[in-house]
């Protein structure tokens, strides 16, 4: 028999939600009245919104038989228990606590274990994660390897965190550190996935230093599939198998189910730690809600539940890595600079190599989303000086990347929207010359990015 080399969709569509199309005149005007910023468009006016992965993912029709099942009772809700045991079978953590989304989880964990002065070293902390440290007066330290900063060098796993770099921060600052996070997979670093290997040598670390070791876990499923792929030993195993060892050998994490819990709202904080536990659990109930709802509504909590077991089936991955890696293939193919090899949930384009006359204070990144959704309507992010160059002390510097994420929503799009949006990037690319940067109207001092306003230059 003829193996099949085309690796479908995994799913046939029940529901359909019609996308809007503009004119590039339409596009224009209304980026000028989104003051330049994406963030600031009105949804209708994006055909291909590739903003984010975050809670924008397409619902299986068993997830929304799950929600009829929603138990809406506010303390001690039904759906809260098949929750937590869904959670509980695949991270083994003993505590389980409900958040509305990732962010939540990271306020109250930081708020409760980190001190101003303190250091909390990742591989690459994600925005909400080095802004919920810093509001704590601590730093948010990034320790991805050598490797993962460079944008154009094929690696297996270029997420993963410099072990010998932790370890000496460990021996000269220990007492500053309260715990030690990875991402996984490096959202911040190019989707880029952490191995086992690296999960298991922070694990050793933390041990002989006694320092608790929290996955940032939005993207769990997408570096368990990576795992299996690419280390040696690990291709026989499920990715459900892995996805368990790898938060086996954590004391607890952060999750956004908005990204591998395949729902459109939530996130959880788990945790081995009673005491830990319990004073997150006091905090949670001044800003989140009751311990068995955190903020989300019973029938969330169902969808969350069935999004777990979903999310870590191997058709899905399959379907799920591949198609990020054909829009990668596809453009690079035309001579677009991205990090590589392509992430789990993103592609990054290296604006910076891109449009090397746009100096990085001139956002370089922002210049080529904004091209973007000119010449298109696909909508993707800047991820480098906007979103990280605003220094504690208010100073701006350039972030070490300029990049453009590309960041494709589950189970949303097909491969005819993947090819549009190649050919868009593609267009852009051979215009890059009449490409202009931009300079900061106005800008908050926190996560700046999100409401900004610039200016042409
Ligand atoms: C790595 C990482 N951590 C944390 C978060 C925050 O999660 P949420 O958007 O649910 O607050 C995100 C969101 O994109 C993320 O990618």
């Amino acid at each position: 028999m003829r193996p099949f080399h085309t690796i479908i969709e995994p799913f046939r569509i029940k529901s359909v939600e019609a996308v809007k199309f503009t004119t590039r005149a339409e596009r224009a005007a209304a980026l000028e009245a989104a003051r330049h910023n994406v963030f600031l468009l009105k949804g209708d006016d994006v055909l291909i919104d590739l903003l984010t992965d975050s809670g924008t993912g397409a619902m299986s029709s068993a997830q929304w038989g799950a929600l009829m099942q929603g138990d809406e009772t506010y303390a001690g809700s039904r759906s809260f228990y098949r929750f937590e045991q869904a959670v509980r079978d695949l991270t083994g953590f003993a505590h389980i606590i409900p958040t509305h989304q990732g962010r939540a989880a990271e306020r109250i964990l930081f708020h409760t274990v980190v001190k101003p002065g303190d250091v909390v070293p990742n591989n690459n902390h994600f925005d909400t994660t080095r802004a919920n440290i810093e509001v704590e007066d601590a730093e948010a330290r990034d320790l991805v390897v050598a490797e993962g900063r460079q944008p154009s060098l094929v690696r297996p796993f270029k997420g993963n965190i410099d072990v010998d770099a932790l370890d000496q921060l460990l021996a000269r600052d220990g007492a500053s550190v309260p715990l030690v996070m990875v991402t996984v997979t490096n959202n911040s670093g190019g989707g880029q996935p952490v191995s086992l290997a690296n999960l298991r040598a922070v694990r050793a670390i933390c041990d002989r230093y006694r320092k608790p070791f929290f996955l940032d876990a939005c993207r769990f499923a997408e570096n368990a599939w990576f795992i299996k792929q690419r280390e040696d030993g690990q291709h026989d195993r499920s990715p459900r198998d892995i996805a368990r060892e790898m938060f086996r050998l954590a004391d607890g994490c952060t999750m956004s189910a908005k990204k591998d819990g395949l729902a459109n709202i939530g996130g959880f904080l788990a945790m081995n730690s009673d005491e830990w536990a319990e004073k997150c659990r006091t905090l949670l109930i001044l800003t989140e809600g009751f311990p068995t709802y955190g903020g989300l509504a019973g029938y969330d909590l169902e969808a969350i539940a069935r999004g777990l077991e979903e999310v870590v089936e191997e058709p899905y991955l399959k379907y799920r890595i591949r198609s990020t890696e054909y829009l990668g293939e596809k453009v690079a193919a035309a001579g677009v600079p991205i990090i590589q090899p392509p992430g789990g949930h993103a592609i990054y384009i290296d604006a910076r190599a891109m449009l090397p006359h746009v100096a990085p204070l001139e956002y370089p990144g922002i210049a080529l989303v904004n091209a973007l959704y000119v010449e298109a309507g696909v909508r993707g992010v800047e991820i480098g000086s906007v979103m990280f160059g605003l220094q504690p002390d208010g100073s701006e510097k350039a972030a070490a990347m300029d990049l453009v994420r590309l960041a494709i929503p589950r189970r949303v799009y097909t491969q005819s929207h993947i090819d549009y949006v190649a050919e868009a990037v593609i267009a852009v690319a051979e215009r890059r010359d009449a490409i202009r940067g931009y300079r900061i109207r106005s800008a908050p001092r926190v996560l700046r990015h999100f409401t900004a306003e610039f200016e042409p230059l």
